[in-house]
């Protein structure tokens, strides 16, 4: 069994904003987060997701829970792969869920965010000590301010010195956390000696992973990150984004930059809503996240050729995650200028006016395609049309893909439609992008997933479990009825069952009986159905209490009862 403990401490450390984020981008609407539910069909989003309760809840169709819920409903996940799934996202280990005594279960990582923590306290509190490493970042112009502000650090010269702050240097995770290297000869090593320490934090503020800069120019490489580990991908985090939250909010926009020096010189000149890619090219993950926090996005690159090759991937990579309320902007500054230097020569407002005229993703895509291809010949339009085809089969924004399509059509001198006809594009407005990710697998409701598990093992249902289901909805009368028919005939077989049930919502009955043939063989059903229970149960509970409030608003508070006090006091409101 995986012990209620684990899982609770799991969903402490989870942030269901983010899990569910990584499918359905959210955007900050007040205290809470919504979308468009990808439960049902809508337009206008009623799916809303709640940072301090934890759970989503749509207003539209009621799907309800938590982040494990969300998993098992959206990514049509087990509740035993859920768990998993979570487990690896945050670093933990999922102690053994066999049943059998004699094993004791594994020791779960909790250490791991712990020692990247106690390591940044360090390198903090040895930048003080150094005069060398103080005298660097004044020679770059930053104040002791801003140094703190991004709690820079140094991790000072010498093989072992984390030994100082892990007595356990030999630990596992501290070669886990990246920290600590092996060689093969089985010998540790500080992993970061002798440079600056720019620490990397999550949007929760939790230290994830460093980058680590010489002071010495002739020692390579120049920086040196942290690997990646079960709490820090490259793809998904941006160096700046948590201290930076605030003002990116407070300015409406965020600049995207290469570097950290970039994002630390421009805060120290008072533009502080920049973040930087930690050396990977942007991925739709970075831009999906950044769209959380705003509608306008500009892109600032070193102005020598890495730097344009950079902003036109990070164009090519924005492509998926593009909806048409985003402004995605791309700043060229001049050669051998990068942020860092341009705004240290020009200063704010320079840059700020600057920024102001920077080019919209799609002029930039039409200048960047038509740049070498004079469009002279119709030579020349095919190969634009051929270029511009993967381009514009990327764009799912409605209105970005109609205005792009007509733009290209008319610069290679065809109708819109004739375009249409010859390259291969999705319809447009057509084929949101949950479509394709959801492909492998339906996402089944965690009712379906019970009616699943119900078939496969009657024997394994009970009593109680009518008590789950509200009887309310189609699906809730189906459920009863096969509770019913597996309470009086636990031995049947699953098509058997399928065969009592009258109520027939033919749609139901047809969906899960395809996923009876896909469901793996080592399924450890009592498991499934312990975890089952206890969602259902608490996605139960949570409507519930969100029925009564949304009745108890409409009341004056005089007229509340003792109960519906205690309730309100439960959730926080007074
Ligand atoms: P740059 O070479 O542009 O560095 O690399 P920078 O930020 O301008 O640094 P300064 O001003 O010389 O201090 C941009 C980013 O690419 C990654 C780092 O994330 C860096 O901030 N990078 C660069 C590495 O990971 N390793 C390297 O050796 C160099
Ligand atoms: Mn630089």
């Amino acid at each position: 069994m995986i012990p209620e403990q684990f899982i609770q401490e799991l969903l402490n450390r989870v942030d269901v904003v983010d899990v569910v984020d990584k499918s359905v981008p959210l955007k900050k609407a007040g205290a809470n987060y919504s979308a468009c539910c990808p439960f049902h069909n809508e337009k206008s989003p009623s799916f809303t997701v709640s940072p301090t309760k934890q759970f989503y809840h749509c207003f539209g169709c009621g799907a309800h829970g938590t982040a494990i819920s969300f998993l098992m409903e959206y990514n049509g996940l087990s509740f035993v792969e859920a768990i998993h799934d979570l487990a690896k996202q945050v670093g933990m280990i999922v102690p053994q869920e066999t049943h059998n005594p004699d094993k004791p279960a594994k020791q779960v990582i909790v250490g791991l965010q712990e020692a990247l923590q106690q390591a940044a306290v360090y390198y903090k509190a040895e930048l003080k000590k150094s005069p060398r490493a103080i005298e660097y970042l004044k020679g770059r112009g930053l104040s002791g301010q801003i140094a703190a502000k991004f709690q820079i650090g140094y991790a000072p010269a010498g093989w072992q010195n984390l030994q100082t702050v892990f007595p356990h240097y030999d630990n596992e995770v501290l070669v886990t956390a990246g920290l600590v290297v092996e060689n093969e000869q089985g010998k540790r090593y500080d992993r970061f000696r002798d440079r600056i320490m720019f620490p990397i934090h999550n949007q929760k503020g939790e230290v994830i992973g460093f980058g680590g800069r010489v002071i010495n120019p002739e020692d390579t490489p120049k920086y040196y990150n942290s690997p990646e580990t079960p709490v820090f991908q490259k793809g998904h985090e941006l160096y700046g984004l948590f201290v930076a939250r605030r003002a990116i909010r407070d300015a409406s926009r965020v600049l995207v930059v290469e570097g950290y020096m970039d994002v630390v010189a421009l805060a120290q000149y008072g533009i502080d809503y920049a973040v930087a890619a930690l050396g990977t090219a942007t991925t739709p993950i970075h831009i999906t996240k950044l769209m959380r926090q705003t509608d306008e996005i500009v892109f600032s690159f070193d102005g020598d050729n890495a730097g344009r090759t950079a902003a036109w991937r990070a164009a090519m990579n924005a492509l998926p995650a593009l909806t048409d309320g985003l402004k995605l902007r791309f700043m060229f500054l001049p050669t051998s200028h990068d942020p860092d230097s341009y705004v240290r020569e020009f200063g704010k407002e320079k840059f700020e006016a600057e920024m102001q005229n920077a080019m919209p993703l799609s002029q930039y895509i039409i200048q960047h395609l038509s740049e070498h291809n004079p469009l002279h010949s119709d030579e020349d339009r095919i190969t634009f049309l051929k270029e511009a085809e993967p381009i514009l089969s990327q764009i799912k924004a409605p209105m970005l893909a109609l205005m792009m399509r007509k733009k290209i059509a008319e610069l290679a001198q065809v109708t819109g439609e004739e375009m249409q006809r010859h390259l291969k594009l999705p319809k447009p407005g057509k084929a949101p992008m949950k479509a394709t990710q959801r492909q492998s697998r339906s996402p089944m409701s965690l009712k379906k997933q019970f009616i699943l598990m119900a078939l496969m093992r009657p024997d394994l249902v009970t009593l109680q479990d009518i008590a789950l289901v509200q009887g309310t909805t189609a699906e809730d009368q189906l459920l009863i009825e096969l509770f019913d028919a597996c309470l009086a005939s636990p031995n049947s077989k699953p098509s058997a069952l399928l065969h009592t049930i009258k109520s027939a919502d033919a749609t139901t009955l047809m969906e899960v009986a395809r996923e009876l043939h896909l469901l793996p063989e080592n399924v450890d059903f009592a498991l499934e159905f312990v975890g089952l229970r206890t969602q259902l149960s608490e996605g139960m509970q949570q409507l519930k209490e969100t029925q009564l409030l949304n009745q108890i608003k409409e009341k004056p508070i005089s007229a509340l009862t003792t109960e519906e006090r205690e309730l309100l006091r439960k959730l926080g409101i007074k």
